[in-house]
């Protein structure tokens, strides 16, 4: 893990709400599918978590939702130029298996994101089934990512694109043709609670978790989850992936 004052390359609103911010660490930081950043926005103390989209050499990619103080002033005050404090790589990460050849990612909301990168990590040497949801129309973005692997169901609550409902449910009437060997999925937790019940147990499903953070390195246990055997985890440190099995949802 390394602490950067990186700079903003560039700081742009790609779908309603929501922005991609892309930034230039001074030095190439390897970062896993999955893992995410801790990034400062002035007035702040806590940095807040978002996951790594892209990774390109020194180029980080992370796309982020407009939800409270601290995503308003990182989209209303970071333009190109400016200087940024990260955190960076933290996690674990997705791992998939070498004989898990067909994998199927299982996105909504906000969590949608992190599994861009995971797209992106899987798609070249797997075979890729990608279920997406977002709110309707004007909250869809990075298609062109989520297009990478051999299938995308795009899912929206209104049905103004693609399929009306949740990308649990299109995956489900999916889940016999496909039979992937493993699923990514991030989400809010009613989404990842429908993926727990339909496939939690027949197959393995890995979630990130996107708990509340304070420090994002292990040290304060602001982001502490339960664990099915009673014991507890946490999320930045331990997670944020977990089999779905393992975490009280
Ligand atoms: C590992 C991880 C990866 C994440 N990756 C992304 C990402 O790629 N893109 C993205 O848009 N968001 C991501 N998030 C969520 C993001 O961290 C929060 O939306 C952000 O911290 C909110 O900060 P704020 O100051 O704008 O809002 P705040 O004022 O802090 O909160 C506004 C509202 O959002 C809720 N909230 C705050 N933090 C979270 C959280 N972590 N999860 C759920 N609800 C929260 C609060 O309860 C409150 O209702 C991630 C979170 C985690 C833990
Ligand atoms: S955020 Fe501090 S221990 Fe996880």
């Amino acid at each position: 893990m390394r602490e950067v004052t990186a700079t903003v390359l560039e700081n742009i609103r790609i779908a309603e709400d929501t922005y991609s911010l892309t930034f230039a660490c001074g030095e190439e930081i390897p970062v896993r599918a999955g893992q995410f950043c801790m990034v400062g926005v002035h007035g702040y103390p806590l940095r807040r978590p978002i996951a790594v989209c892209k990774a390109e050499g020194e180029r980080i990619t992370v796309c982020y939702r407009l939800k409270g103080g601290g995503t308003r002033t990182l989209a209303g005050s970071y333009k190109a130029g400016e200087k940024l404090s990260v955190l960076l790589p933290l996690g674990n990460g997705f791992s998939v298996k070498e004989e898990e050849k067909r994998v199927a990612v299982v996105g909504g909301g906000a969590g949608v994101f992190p599994l861009i990168a995971a797209i992106r990590r899987y798609a070249p040497e797997k075979e890729l089934f990608a279920y997406m949801g977002f709110r309707n129309r004007a909250s869809v973005c990075m298609e062109y990512e989520m297009r990478r692997g051999k299938k995308l169901v795009l899912c929206t609550d209104d049905g103004s694109v693609g399929y009306k409902g949740s990308s649990v449910q299109a995956f489900m009437e999916d889940i016999g043709e496909v039979k992937p060997s493993v699923v990514l999925a991030c989400g809010p937790l009613p989404m990842l609670r429908a993926l727990k019940s339909a496939a939690g147990g027949r197959l393995p499903v890995y979630v990130s978790l996107e708990e509340r953070m304070g420090c994002g390195v292990g040290a304060c246990l602001v982001c502490v989850c339960n664990k099915t055997d009673g014991a507890h985890a946490r999320v930045c440190k331990d997670g944020p992936v977990f089999e779905i099995g393992e975490v009280e949802l």
